[in-house]
């Protein structure tokens, strides 16, 4: 059920209570919490659209509602994470892999050593020699390498031998090829991990589909590739970017129990208690936490979420590279947000409220930063050109830029609800006095509300559960060499 009432701003989808200027929008009672406070409920609600046409507001707000998530909805998605995770961590059918990363600690400070880290997960491929005295990082060298459509399309054999292609041009250029060394290989995509050193990929994601890598181990391919090559490497870690994002965060911040990826794609990991985790293949008796690899994009494609998707997410989806797969991230992830856009106004556009329809692939989720920020400091004129081109050059005028500035509200608060929904879950789960949350990818970064959105709904979502979001510095690079260091002190323990 949704409702539009007088002053235009359609609130709550999914047959929940609809709110409207501090009044029950079917009984007129009001809802205003004690001493006039705005109640929990419409906290989570995104403004109205802001236009002098009220026919036009209100009809764009009546055709967006399925955008808008209220509270109850929100809480109803965490209790289906609550489900699915405990599922999956028992081995039971679940949309979530939570994966055993198998790493048992986070650094103390000790780490020491020369390390090569290698990054995979995004169009660049990135080469790092780390250097790490008394867990400073006191030397980074990296070459960025990039990855073309043929290869992220191709054989799995032919990208892989292209990264220790890259590694072997990379230790030229330092100089360094008799070197013995060890690597943490930083690959960003859902695995099957036997143990902190192997692990076979369960599905491509993002853009990447590669074929013949079913039940390949990639630590080992890409080991055997490096020798073939002469190279006296060592894999010493096989980790995702979330799992080096809690460590390098770990490592600013004693507190970080979590970590949050929020770029091209999304996805968290967080430190589980051992005995929850059913999935071993080594002893395990001394553990007491590990980190978990959620995997949060593939939530909901058993259907769990089937309340949540809109017409909008369907055709995003369609049209994706790996349709029905990661429907959750197609959601929050930035490979999606600026095709979300798209989809949006074109469907605003069928129904004549938008000018024209922009092409698909022109808007980027780097346009809705963009839009966001017009937003914030009230302009128009550049959110107008860039749809003037996407248009391909329709006249745009400033009520159509608003009006598009309000979609990119929308799909950036749902973004933001959602991922924050996860979060709040999760640290309710581990119940700490406080956690920080260390975050990484260009979507945090660059977005002019996300944080502050997400700052706002996780308090709003886990009200008893101090927490801190923190900035992550290059998990994929540092965090990469900071888990080869934590391997091999764990090794060296056991030995
Ligand atoms: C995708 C991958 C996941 C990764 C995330 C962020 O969701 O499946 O492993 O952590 O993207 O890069």
């Amino acid at each position: 059920m949704s409702l539009v009432v007088e002053n235009g701003h359609k609130e709550c989808v999914n047959g929940h209570k609809v709110y409207v200027n501090g009044k029950n929008a079917t009984n007129g009672s009001h809802v205003n919490g004690v001493n006039g406070e705005v109640p929990w409920e419409k906290q989570f609600l995104p403004p109205a659209l802001d236009i002098d046409d009220r026919a036009r507001a209100l009809a764009v707000e009546s055709r967006l509602s399925s955008l808008v998530l209220c509270g109850a909805t929100l809480q109803k998605v965490g209790e289906v994470f609550t489900r699915e995770i405990e599922n999956g961590l028992s081995k039971r059918p679940s949309s979530l892999q939570m994966e055993n990363t198998y790493i048992p600690e986070l650094p103390d400070g000790t780490e020491e050593g020369v390390f090569l880290a290698l990054d995979l997960g995004g169009t660049n491929f990135r080469v790092l020699f780390l250097e790490l005295r008394g867990g400073q990082l006191v030397r980074e060298d990296v070459k960025h390498y990039h990855i073309s459509d043929a290869l992220r399309l191709g054989t799995g054999e032919e990208l892989f031998n292209f990264l220790a292609d890259c590694v072997l041009d990379f230790l030229r250029s330092e100089d360094m090829v008799d070197r013995e060394l060890s690597l943490g290989f930083t690959f960003s995509f859902p695995m099957k991990q036997h143990s902190i050193s192997s692990g076979e990929l369960i599905t491509w994601t993002k853009s990447f589909k590669c074929s013949g890598m079913d039940g390949v181990d990639v630590a080992a391919l890409l080991q055997r590739c490096l020798w073939d090559r002469g190279l006296k490497i060592t894999v010493q870690v096989l980790l995702n970017d979330t799992t080096g994002t809690l460590v390098a965060g770990a490592h600013m911040d004693p507190d970080v129990a979590v970590g949050v990826i929020l770029g091209t794609g999304s996805n968290g990991c967080y430190m589980e208690r051992a005995d929850r985790v059913k999935h071993w293949e080594s002893a395990h008796e001394k553990v007491h936490d590990v980190c978990v690899d959620i995997e949060w994009g593939a939530f909901g494609d058993n259907g769990c979420l089937s309340f949540l998707r809109t017409e909008f997410d369907n055709e995003v989806d369609g049209s994706s590279l790996l349709a029905a797969s990661f429907t959750f991230e197609k959601y929050i992830g930035g490979k999606y947000l600026g095709e979300l856009l798209c989809a949006v106004l074109r469907g605003l556009a069928k129904d004549g409220l938008f000018p024209a329809e922009p092409i698909k692939g022109e808007l980027l989720s780097v346009h809705v930063s963009m839009f966001e920020e017009d937003n914030v400091s009230g302009e128009w004129q550049r959110t107008a050109d860039v749809l003037c081109a996407a248009c391909a050059g329709a006249k745009i005028s400033r009520t159509d830029a608003l009006v598009a500035q309000h979609a990119a509200r929308l799909i950036s608060n749902r973004a933001a609800q959602l991922v924050s929904v996860c979060i709040a879950t999760i640290l309710k789960r581990m119940d700490r006095a406080h956690a920080s949350v260390a975050v990484d990818g260009s979507v945090f970064k660059k977005h002019p509300r996300l944080r502050h959105l997400m700052d706002k709904y996780i308090a709003l979502l886990a009200p008893h559960h101090k927490f801190t979001l923190l900035a992550a510095e290059d998990g994929s690079g540092k965090g990469s060499a900071l888990t080869a260091a934590i391997a091999a002190r764990v090794a060296a323990r056991k030995s």
